[in-house]
């Protein structure tokens, strides 16, 4: 378990030492369940600093890695900061962080039809990315474990277990059928992830969880984290993100993306 940082844990002249910046506040930042997030203000520009509380140093490495991939094919995410010393990971009390430029705008909350179509699209780019040039990809991490489905057998909710089971059958079935090539997912498109930006587009952040894996699962985590309204499935709402999956893969299939503000950084 991950003991989480505060702002007052932080040394603020520290921070500005290492990454050559100026006086600066620092604000705690809501939304990450995994690390511990501050929105930066300097005088030179407004970052955000990540406090990776559950990751080693080789672990925080590969984050940063993704995340700069990422970033330079042109996925509108956050840009990493690298330190004076080149580095993108910096250590502070011995812990792992991050600093990336912020991203003006909110968290997208409850997201309007167009923000649900917009993620579908961005979604559709991100499948369509080049994973050669991710290094270091996970492949599959997004699935059960074999501990995981032989726990299955061993739950008091029997009912339960048996519709897990068959659900589990009827997917394999479908990615049999399918057949898909893995492509380079996200995996946690959840509203905290995302950050509506004041043109009306969508950000997306946290490349924790990217994966080397089927289109299919990583749409899934979408719809379970954006059309998921009090535990049930909102199918209106699926439906704006499949279409504007669907338009999107369209247009890259032609060869020709949209005229999409999103595209634009
Ligand atoms: N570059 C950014 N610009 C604006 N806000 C950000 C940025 N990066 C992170 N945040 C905010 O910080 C929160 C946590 O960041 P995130 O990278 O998702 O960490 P965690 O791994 O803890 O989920 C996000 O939900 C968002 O509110
Ligand atoms: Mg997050």
């Amino acid at each position: 378990m991950a003991t989480y940082t505060s702002a007052d844990d932080i040394d603020r002249a520290e921070v500005a030492a290492l990454y050559g910046l100026g006086r600066l506040t620092l604000e705690p930042l809501g939304g990450g369940a995994a690390n511990s997030s501050f929105k930066v203000t300097a005088s030179q520009d407004t970052f955000v600093l990540t406090i990776l509380d559950n990751h080693d140093h080789a672990s925080a490495c590969r984050l940063a890695l993704h995340t700069e991939a990422m970033f330079k094919l042109g996925m509108p995410t956050a840009e990493v900061v690298r330190n004076a010393e080149g580095d993108a990971v910096s250590t502070l009390s011995d812990r792992p962080v991050l600093l990336k430029r912020w991203i003006p705008g909110r968290v997208a909350g409850q997201l309007t039809d167009d923000l649900l179509r917009d993620a579908g699209g961005l979604l559709a780019r991100l499948h369509d990315a080049p994973a050669v040039q991710v290094s270091d990809l996970p492949v599959g991490t997004r699935r059960l474990s074999p501990s995981h489905l032989e726990a299955i057998d061993g739950f008091a909710d029997r009912e339960f277990a048996e519709w897990l089971k068959s659900g589990l059958a009827k997917v394999r079935a479908q990615e049999d059928r399918l057949r898909d090539r893995p492509v380079v997912c996200h995996g946690d498109v959840f509203a905290d992830n995302l950050i509506a930006r004041p043109d009306g587009t969508l950000a997306i952040i946290d490349w924790e969880t990217i994966s080397l894996d089927s289109a299919l699962l990583d749409l899934g985590m979408t719809l379970l984290g954006l059309a998921n309204v009090h535990g049930r499935l909102d199918k209106r709402r699926a439906d704006l993100i499949v279409s504007g999956y669907m338009d999107w893969s369209r247009e890259l299939a032609n060869g020709k993306p949209q005229d999409h503000a999103s595209s634009v950084r």
